[in-house]
């Protein structure tokens, strides 16, 4: 798919002050700082479509943007995000979870994990939660610039054994990507093509 056009909505707390719109939307979620904007700039070959910041935290709302006028792209705040307050940290779970139940048009999750990390208890969680709710997901290694080939197949593979030993019969699709090289960019909008 070419992204021909790419452009801000709005931004929300709640989800029933999203878009009104049926048109279908992706939705990116994962934690904190794992590159969540980055990845969408990425996509949409833009430097400052979603903001970015070396500080976890930045993305705290429901972030809608509209592609090529026909399906929406939306950024999620991070969840797992220690220095926010206990309060705050619920309240975004909350939104983050609503999201995802009230939210028909949502045709796929893409679960951003940072490559260099070991399974995260939350991570896990979050996809288990997913799982039970029926809501359809895809995996994103993030950050793949970070580790050398050989260190990328392996650590992918370690956790998709990950999976396979905990909860899942099989794993969920996956793609491994990288917004400062634009690793995988071809491959998650064919992908996004393909649901549409
Ligand atoms: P929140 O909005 O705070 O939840 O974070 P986010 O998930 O949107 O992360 P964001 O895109 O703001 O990126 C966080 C940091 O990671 C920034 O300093 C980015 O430059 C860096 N980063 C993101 N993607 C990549 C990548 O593919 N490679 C490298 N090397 N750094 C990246
Ligand atoms: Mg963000």
């Amino acid at each position: 798919m070419r992204i021909k056009d790419a452009r801000f909505v709005v931004s929300n707390s709640k989800v029933a002050q999203c878009p009104k719109s049926p048109l279908p939307e992706f939705a990116f979620i994962g934690r904190s700082n794992v590159g969540k904007s980055s990845l969408i700039n990425m996509l949409c070959a833009r430097k400052r479509l979603a903001k970015t910041s070396g500080r976890p935290g930045k993305t705290q709302l429901i972030n809608h943007f509209l592609i090529n006028h026909n399906w929406h792209l939306v950024d999620l705040p991070g969840y797992g995000y220690a220095r926010v307050s206990k309060k705050e940290k619920k309240e975004f779970q909350r939104y983050i979870t609503d999201y995802f139940l009230e939210r028909k048009q949502m045709v796929n999750a893409f679960v951003l994990i940072d490559i260099r990390h070991e399974p995260q208890p939350i991570d896990l969680a979050f996809m288990e939660w997913m799982g039970t709710k029926e809501l359809p997901f895809s995996i994103v290694f993030t950050k793949a610039d970070k580790l050398s080939q050989n260190k990328i197949e392996s650590t992918v593979q370690k956790y998709l054994d990950t999976l396979l030993a905990g909860v899942w019969e099989e794993v969920p699709p996956n793609f491994i990507t990288s917004s400062s090289s634009g690793l995988g960019r071809d491959e998650l909008l064919g992908y996004i093509e393909k649901l549409l």
